[in-house]
């Protein structure tokens, strides 16, 4: 059986969560292709509120198998906190499985992080400062630590000693912070890689396995297209790919074994940390959706930059990672506006733009040409089939579908579980754009 995927379409916290564990429910194994504790992704059900970073968000389901694959970095002291709070909420983690190819995101990393972030200044990239970006460094460098490594202690002094001595001489040398003490990493890590080794597995060979045996399986990624290292808004991206493709690769699953590509996107825009954001709202409104949204950070606690819509930056994603259905969640949010903006085209120089611009700076610049659409003034919360949608919503729907060209086929109307409305697809509205 084939197998779907589940990505973010803007620029992270779609609501990737709170759709992995929806779809969880029928599924046999989920599988996390990339990212690290960057990650924030939040399930709400009748026991609370769950914020998952490291693990799959399919953790809910007791009846499902959750991989972290290969193309996760892994943070082992964030991984067993994150464990641990899981179980003592009661929820079990015995079926969760690492892949053993997986990078190790090691106590350098954040202080690379945050010395590299304090040197760019106001061009700050605005990291999460888990030590993402340079622990996927290290391992395109390959100079990387890998869960394999981490759990032969032999193997892990012999590479801990060469790096954390490398690592030191930049961190003092170059940056002028304080170099880490050799021995309390290695001792650390190797109490960490002691209590993980039962969950370490070749888990690519477990996702084949399931697909082999016809089971239901779903990739779920971290962050969103827009912060894809390639097809990003560069250099203010995270450094993996958030893609349909990168799941793949990071889930150990090949092209043609994938059917559905799911892209979430919210019914506005939000991105965290630096960089160009054309739909940007530095008003009231911005205000109003990041306090109706509860626009802050999952992981960092940060206030989410908000903006309308945009559907040029959409399309793009959706054509780029051959998107085949869209949930669109936090419609909900926009409850309370007379009037809601879409972003259908951008300008630049007088000019009209048909693509993004590669260059930061003219991203930058664009100015976007807006299609204004009329709200529906209602409490859309209690929503669970499209017949409680106003039409107004409806037709906002029906709007960003035709310029996506994908079809809408759920929608969020609130952060719990079965706030989900599925909406009938009409695939002769597409294309229009
Ligand atoms: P992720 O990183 O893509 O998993 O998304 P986050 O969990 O970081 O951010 C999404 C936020 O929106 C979380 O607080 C969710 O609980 C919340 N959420 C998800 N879907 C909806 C929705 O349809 N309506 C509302 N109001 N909140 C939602
Ligand atoms: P989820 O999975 C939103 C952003 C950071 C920063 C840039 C680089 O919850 O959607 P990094 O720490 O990755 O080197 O930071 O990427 N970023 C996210 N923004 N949601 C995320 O994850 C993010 N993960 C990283 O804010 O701008
Ligand atoms: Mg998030």
């Amino acid at each position: 059986m084939p197998a779907t995927i589940i990505m973010g379409g803007q620029w992270g916290d779609e609501g990737k969560g709170k759709l992995t564990d929806a779809l969880a429910a029928t599924a046999h194994v989920v599988v996390r292709a990339n990212g690290g504790s960057n990650a924030g992704h939040t399930v709400t059900t009748s026991d609370g509120v769950f914020k998952l970073h490291l693990v799959p968000s399919g953790v809910l389901n007791p009846d499902c198998t959750c991989v972290i694959g290969a193309g996760v970095v892994i943070d082992p002291i964030a991984l067993l906190k994150e464990i641990d709070g899981l179980r003592e909420r009661g929820v079990a983690t015995s079926n969760l499985l690492i892949s053993d190819r997986a990078h190790v995101v090691l106590p350098y990393h954040p202080a690379l992080d945050r010395a590299e972030e304090s040197e760019r200044g106001d061009d700050g990239i605005g990291t999460t400062l888990r030590g993402n970006g340079p622990a996927y460094a290290d391992k395109v460098a390959r100079r990387g630590i890998r869960i394999a490594d981490l759990i032969d202690e032999e193997t892990l002094l012999r590479k801990l000693t060469r790096e954390v001595g490398s690592k030191n001489e930049t961190l003092t040398r170059i940056f002028g912070v304080e170099p880490l003490d050799a021995t309390e990493v290695y001792r650390t890590l190797v109490a960490a890689g002691s209590r993980l080794r039962d969950h370490v597995t070749a888990s690519e060979m477990v996702v084949q396995d399931a697909l082999d045996a016809g089971k239901t399986v779903l990739v779920e990624c971290a962050q969103g297209a827009m912060l894809d290292v390639d097809y990003g808004t560069y250099p203010f991206v995270t450094s993996s790919s958030p893609t349909a493709a990168g799941a793949c690769q990071g889930a150990g699953i090949a092209p043609t074994q994938i059917d559905r590509v799911v892209a979430v996107y919210k019914a506005y825009s939000t991105r965290v940390g630096g960089g160009p954001f054309p739909t940007e709202l530095m008003n009231e409104t911005g205000n109003t959706i990041r306090e109706r949204g509860r626009e802050y950070g999952t992981s960092t606690g940060r206030p989410r930059r908000t903006g309308w819509f945009d559907a040029v930056a959409g399309r793009y994603v959706a054509r780029l990672n051959g998107v085949t259905e869209i949930a669109l969640t936090l419609l909900d949010v926009l409850d309370t506006f007379d009037e809601i903006n879409v972003c259908t085209g951008y300008r630049l120089n007088e000019l009209s733009v048909r693509s993004l611009p590669a260059r930061e700076d003219l991203l930058g610049q664009v100015s976007p040409i807006f299609s204004t659409l009329a709200g529906w003034k209602r409490d859309i919360t209690a929503a669970r089939e499209i017949d409680d949608l106003p039409e107004a919503a409806v037709a906002y729907i029906r709007f960003i579908e035709s310029k996506l060209g994908a079809p809408i086929s759920l929608v969020g109307v609130g952060p719990s579980r079965e706030q989900l409305v599925p909406v009938t697809r009409d695939s002769a509205m597409l294309g229009a754009a």
